[in-house]
């Protein structure tokens, strides 16, 4: 038996993760996989039930399960808390660090349905089949802040600081994956200013010795973000930190067509988290809009990296691209031919394929 943990969080949130469950309720009666989904609070919800953005409850619950299941946090209704306090820094965060999930792995590949979805031409999209590989538990995120009162002002501080270690875990996840897939790992640094960045780069090439069938090359992460919109066919394994990570993958998830199609896993500790990379939405939260797409397509990394099933992560992915061939797509997936669903729907023409059903 394996437990998941389900923390729907926020705004749609609620909508997206009812989707992802019934898809892999679906997988797991084929496969005979014996899953039980247990629920948790998270995030704004959590404040107002418990008082606390990551009761410990739910904490002891994702640390008791095989893996956790999370859909989204935050909304307007806690953004004006002390920013420390805010359900986004204030349970993701915390969540990420005690799991020890240092490897967030986002991938970008291009549905060629969606191509049309783009933002960006069709020559320049078409193909793109991306990793980013972000280190998650470290970082400027994680290093020491503070505020203190100078002459005329305050002084705000936030450090940036890599150890060796911690580098060359993030690096050994790249190559491995790389090794799986077209063997090419970009590593994204700043190298000419920061030097958290040298110590990265360095690290990562001499660890590359071990993985002499990778190709590796190294990009400071302005070229990155300009060859991103450029060629992005070039890249096959993005490796990066965690805050140039945040941000490639946002921009990123566009040679997708939409943010809601790219799916996350983090890993590194015993319990692995999946999610999707958008946020809440809380715009169209509560009205069936919200693509749930991506939060099926973390279902099937969960199957694949926490489940060992391949397989099922595989006929996910297969039925999503069905579905997206007869032409079906929620709000920001519109396009010319295109017929919009609400969320619930999709979710149904992608469990429908799994479950050999006719979709109508
Ligand atoms: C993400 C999000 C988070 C991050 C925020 C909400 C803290 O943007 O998962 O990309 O910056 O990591
Ligand atoms: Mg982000």
């Amino acid at each position: 038996m394996a437990k998941i943990a389900v923390l729907p969080g926020d705004g749609i949130g609620k909508e997206i993760v009812p989707q992802a469950i019934k898809v892999l309720k679906t997988v797991a009666s084929k496969y005979d996989l014996n899953l039980e989904f247990e629920e948790g609070y998270i995030g704004g919800e959590a404040i107002d039930k418990v008082g606390k953005a990551l009761p410990d409850e739910t904490l002891e619950l994702c640390k008791n399960s095989d893996a956790v299941l999370l859909g989204a946090v935050g909304g307007p209704k806690w953004d004006n808390l002390p920013a420390t306090q805010r359900p986004e820094v204030a349970s993701l965060l915390p969540l990420r660090k005690e799991l020890g999930l240092y490897a967030n792995l986002r991938v970008c590949s291009l549905y060629p349905e969606l191509v049309g979805a783009s933002t960006l031409k069709e020559e320049v999209v078409k193909g793109t089949d991306l990793v980013v590989v972000r280190e998650l538990t470290g970082g400027i995120y994680f290093g020491k802040k503070y505020r203190e009162k100078v002459e005329g002002g305050e002084k705000a501080v936030d450090t940036l600081e890599y150890t060796t270690f911690e580098i060359e875990r993030i690096a050994r996840t790249a190559f491995e994956i790389a090794s799986k897939r077209r063997g090419k790992v970009t590593s994204v640094d700043k190298a000419n200013v920061l030097e958290s960045s040298r110590l990265w780069r360095e690290t990562v090439t001499r660890l590359h010795e071990d993985y002499k069938d990778i190709t590796l090359e190294h990009m400071y992460v302005d070229n990155c973000a300009m060859q991103l919109i450029r060629e992005p066919k070039q890249f096959d394994v993005i490796l990066t930190t965690n805050m140039f990570g945040d941000i490639l993958t946002d921009q990123a998830s566009m040679l997708t067509g939409s943010i809601g199609m790219l799916p996350s896993a983090s890993l590194g500790g015993e319990v692995a988290l999946y999610e999707p990379a958008h946020g809440s939405a809380p715009d169209i939260a509560g009205q069936d809009k919200a693509n749930p797409l991506a939060t099926i397509l973390s279902a099937a990394m969960l199957l694949r990296y926490s489940l060992n099933c391949e397989e099922g992560a595989k006929e996910i992915e297969k039925a999503v691209s069905q579905v997206l061939k007869d032409g079906y797509g929620t709000g920001d997936l519109a396009q010319e031919g295109f017929k919009v669903v609400g969320c619930q729907e999709m979710g149904d023409r992608v469990n429908n394929y799994l479950l050999g059903e006719e979709n109508v």
